[in-house]
């Protein structure tokens, strides 16, 4: 922040508490917004669980404050429920403690320091202790605002009988949320206890005073202004964070493996396919086992990342025959972990085979890259759903050795594929634009520091 700018609000310096989730698709986001506000001259805790933390070296001007979880993995979308009950029972009462303690010592100081909360919606104890302690708070909402309402819809859809869903009903529209149909919705696959509970869960109890999402403005305008409608605090549109962040250090729980730049820089320009499925999927070897037929018949080169233990009941790809594997080597490279967003900016990417979480959507749309939509649940669904029939830069995939091949042929080399490159690249410009002075993210971040300053 300029000194001037801070003189006109009285020097005052917020600390700002942001209380970061341990998912990397949540953490990323909100370090990068700490970055950017500390930019801004703020002082920055960073609140986090002990489980993923965050490395404290990357970020020397941040104060770390681990909250004792007592959790040792990071679950999948099946056992979601009892990992977020236990996630923020076990840290609420250590983060008060804190905040308390930083309120008492400053009774006496002659300058005092007030404090804001934001935080990552899946740590909701922060909101409760910022209700509890008279503090203003604010959520970060990291995935797509076109999953909102999506969510939120679940408990009256139940209540109408229109959940659980019939099959026949899948491919329907969600007539209150077109172009949604009744499989994009989140987390139908669950149980419908267990859906309704994770709602319930994850919709604010304590009403916050803003709200901040992930996205840009011209991406989602029908959702934004639903939630606009229902929501009568302010909302900033402050995507795409990792574009916006001034100097952005590395935020990975796992180790990048580098060495496929220096192979990416061998391959001829827009040729590579691209293969993530995010930091949390976990697929059956039979998946993965299509997946790799597909790509080795696919005659395309491709960079494939396989996360350690993301395919159940095996540590990574042993159980690939051989043979396939040295197939494969012929023209794919396959590693554990990737610098994704600097492997989706190289000149030689032509597609992304994404999962379709939130992050990695606006990595791929940030540089252009079309997309193969391969949804498991949460908003993966619904991003998938915008790609396609949205955003028109992708289409989703089948599964299927014989129809990956098709699949990847269609995005690299057909007219087709070209014309959702072109897309891609349009919507690339929309999003520089969006982040250059005088765009809208630019704007509402503006607005946003603005706002925190008047609290
Ligand atoms: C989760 C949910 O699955 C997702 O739907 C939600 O929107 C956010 O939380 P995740 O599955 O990890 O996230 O997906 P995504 O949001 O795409 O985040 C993955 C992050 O990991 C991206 O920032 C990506 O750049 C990074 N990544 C992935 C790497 O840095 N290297 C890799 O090899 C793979």
């Amino acid at each position: 922040m300029e000194q001037g700018e801070m003189a006109e609000h009285g020097g005052r310096r917020p600390r700002l508490v942001l209380t970061a989730s341990p998912l990397q698709g949540h953490m990323t986001p909100m370090l990068h917004l700490a970055t950017f506000l500390h930019s801004k001259g703020f002082s920055i805790t960073i609140a986090h669980s002990e489980l993923n933390r965050p490395d404290p070296s990357n970020h020397p001007a941040f104060t770390f404050l681990p909250l004792l979880d007592h959790l040792s993995v990071t679950p999948g979308f099946a056992n979601a429920v009892q990992f977020l009950q236990a996630l923020n029972d076990n840290c609420r009462q250590h983060f008060q403690e804190h905040l308390v303690q930083i309120i008492n010592a400053q009774k006496d100081a002659s300058q005092k320091e007030s404090i804001v909360i934001i935080y990552d919606n899946l740590m909701y104890f922060a909101g409760s202790v910022a209700g509890d302690l008279g503090l203003p708070s604010i959520i970060l909402r990291t995935s797509s605002a076109s999953t909102f309402p999506a969510i939120k819809i679940i408990p009256q859809l139940h209540q109408e009988g229109r959940l659980p869903v019939q099959d026949s009903m899948l491919q329907e529209i969600v007539s209150e949320l077109h172009p949604l149909r009744y499989k994009d919705l989140p987390f139908i696959s669950l149980p419908i206890q267990q859906t309704l509970e994770l709602v319930n869960m994850i919709m604010p109890k304590t009403p916050p005073s803003a709200y901040m999402w992930n996205t840009l403005e011209f991406l989602e305008p029908s959702a934004l202004t639903q939630i606009r409608n229902n929501y009568h605090v302010p909302i900033f549109t402050v995507g795409p964070l990792h574009k916006i962040s001034p100097t952005p250090s590395s935020t990975s729980f796992l180790k990048e493996d580098s060495s496929c730049i220096s192979w990416l820089d061998k391959q001829a320009s827009k040729s590579v396919m691209y293969v993530s499925l995010g930091s949390l999927a976990k697929a059956d070897d039979k998946v993965i086992t299509e997946m790799a037929w597909g790509l080795a018949n696919s005659n395309q080169p491709f960079l494939w990342v396989v996360r350690p233990a993301s395919i159940k009941g095996f540590e990574w790809i042993e159980f690939l025959p051989e043979g396939l594997v040295t197939e494969m080597k012929e023209r794919g490279l396959i590693v554990k972990w990737a610098p994704q967003k600097e492997v989706l900016a190289h000149f030689a990417i032509g597609g992304f085979w994404s999962h379709c979480g939130w992050n990695s959507t606006l990595e791929s749309l940030s540089e252009g890259v079309p997309m193969l939509c391969h949804p498991f649940d949460a908003d993966q669904k619904v991003n998938s759903r915008y790609l396609s029939d949205v955003w028109k830069m992708g289409f989703e995939i089948v599964v299927e050795r014989g129809e990956i091949e098709g699949a990847i042929r269609r995005l690299l080399v057909s007219k087709e594929g070209e014309e959702m490159k072109q897309r891609a690249l349009e919507i690339q410009e929309k999003v520089k634009v969006g982040v250059c002075h005088g765009g809208s993210s630019h704007n509402s971040l503006k607005e946003l520091v603005d706002f925190i300053l008047s609290l």
